[in-house]
């Protein structure tokens, strides 16, 4: 039942409804080419793509097709072979040297990683500061602790918490910064469907409330559903772009 209406809200349609927002990231003809010897692997076959402020776009893809070298180049943790990425219109960073491109993830990108790298030795709010230090705002954390829904647990521990709940204090280190973009590769992996759905949630009152970009990166089609756009990705390549016309609640998607 759901699933049918994913069909019938998803359809590939032009991108009206998003034009207008300000593009944050051009992708022009991005390359990344790995050598096994002489043998090229073109991870990134030339991809092109405009990235929207304010959206929520979910990459997809079978397994070795390219969606964590999208993300990884998009970041600048890793730099195209060849292409431009461009950032608000004006700022190359694949063009970056790696000092600019280290204060650029700085100050205006957050990440999301499936391990949480969390600090043990610091609760709750003590991890979250640490990730308030390196952005260029000041941000209100407690502000930050309630939108993950975390009041409760500010004192605690990391081992005093459950994977969902760290998960969500690596998600408000990250927001700490009021990054402009947020990155996450399979933010949901490790997690059962309802602790899942809870930080996906948290996810998606991030992007409202502070209008941040998300780009997530699952092998979870029904996290689609809560998408602005969806790219699938195949071969390096993006061979379908969805704009979700009906965006669905996070605690209302079809899980996996
Ligand atoms: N450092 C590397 N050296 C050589 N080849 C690489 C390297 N990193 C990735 N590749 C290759 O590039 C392709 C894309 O890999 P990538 O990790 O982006 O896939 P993915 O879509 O994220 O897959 P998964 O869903 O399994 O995480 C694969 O063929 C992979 O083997
Ligand atoms: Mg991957």
């Amino acid at each position: 039942m759901k699933k049918d209406k994913l069909k019938d809200n998803c359809e590939i349609k032009k991108e009206e409804n998003i034009k207008g927002k300000p593009v944050i990231l051009k992708l022009n003809n991005v390359f990344k080419t790995y050598y096994l010897g002489e043998v090229p692997t073109h991870a990134l076959n030339g991809v092109n793509l405009d990235i929207y402020e304010g959206e929520i776009l979910v990459i997809l893809g079978p397994s070795g097709s390219g969606k964590t070298t999208l993300l990884n180049v998009l970041s600048g943790l890793d730099r195209p072979t060849s292409g431009d990425i461009i950032y608000k219109d004006k700022d190359n960073i694949a063009k970056y040297s790696e000092r600019k491109i280290t204060n650029f993830r700085r100050k205006y990108l957050g990440f999301i990683f499936q391990t949480y790298n969390l600090l043990e030795h610091l609760n709750v709010r003590e991890n979250i500061l640490v990730g308030s230090k390196l952005g260029n705002s000041k941000a209100d954390i407690d502000s930050i602790i309630s939108v993950v829904g975390l009041s409760r647990h500010k004192e605690k521990y990391m081992y005093e918490l459950s994977g969902g709940e760290q998960q969500r204090v690596s998600i408000a280190r990250a927001i700490a910064k009021k990054p402009s973009i947020m990155f996450a590769d399979e933010p949901t992996g490790a997690l059962d469907e309802k602790t899942g759905k809870i930080v996906l949630k948290t996810l998606v009152d991030i992007n409202k409330k502070y209008n941040t970009t998300m780009i997530i990166v699952t092998h979870n089609p029904g996290i689609a559903e809560i998408a602005d756009r969806v790219i699938h990705v195949n071969s390096g390549n993006i061979d379908k772009l969805i704009v979700n016309e009906d965006k669905v609640k996070p605690e209302d998607i079809s899980w996996g």
